[in-house]
């Protein structure tokens, strides 16, 4: 896969978000409501408002593409969801998740929130991937990676090496599953 498709979808990952709020909002705040309304809409969900700012940094940033569960579906968009703790068994691995451009070049630009958002991402959605022993993201490291976005034709099979070498060191991790 060129390196460069990756970006087209953009716009329609925006359209997505923008719709998605606006039908957030539109179900939130209607317009008239009746005086005799209920207090809670009967159709409510129990904590399903209640994201934490990190989630809503996630799902702003990252889910138009990566879905908010971290579940994109049949595109050329990685799962992340039980998925891609796959990637954290060596530095390298480490590295290459901050390096990809959605992550480094990511309009988040405070490190220590995207550092948060690599630990949510990994900690939660990444789920049963992830390994045990996950050290969290830091600021400074997410620093230094981003500086070095990953791009070119050989993204794929860079992808695809960072990979083997991970799942190689998880199955040598003791504790590991
Ligand atoms: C425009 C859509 C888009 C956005 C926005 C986006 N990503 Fe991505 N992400 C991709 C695509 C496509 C890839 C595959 C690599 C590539 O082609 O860039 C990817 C790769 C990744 C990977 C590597 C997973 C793997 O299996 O190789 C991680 C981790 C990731 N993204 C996390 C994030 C996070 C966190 C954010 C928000 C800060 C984010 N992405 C924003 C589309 C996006």
């Amino acid at each position: 896969m060129p390196a460069g498709l990756s970006w087209n979808i953009l716009p329609a990952c925006v359209a997505v978000l923008v719709l998605a709020v606006g039908a957030v909002r539109a179900h939130a705040v209607p317009d008239a409501m009746p005086s005799t309304m209920p207090s809670v809409m009967p159709d409510a969900v129990a904590g399903a408002t209640t994201l934490s700012h990190t989630q809503s940094v996630y799902v702003s940033h990252c889910g138009g593409c990566h879905g908010i569960e971290g579940i994109s579906g049949p595109t050329f968009v990685p799962m992340l969801r039980n998925s891609v703790g796959s990637f954290a068994c060596t530095e390298e691995g480490r590295a290459y998740l901050v390096r990809v451009p959605g992550v480094s070049m990511s309009l988040i630009r405070d490190d220590q929130t995207l550092a948060d958002v690599m630990n949510f991402v990994l900690v939660t959605l990444g789920g049963t991937s992830t390994p045990p022993g996950f050290r969290p993201y830091t600021a400074a490291e997410v620093h230094a990676w981003r500086a070095h976005p990953l791009s070119g034709p050989d993204f794929m099979a860079l992808r695809a090496h960072v990979l083997e070498r991970s799942l190689a060191a998880c199955a040598r991790q003791p504790d590991r599953g």
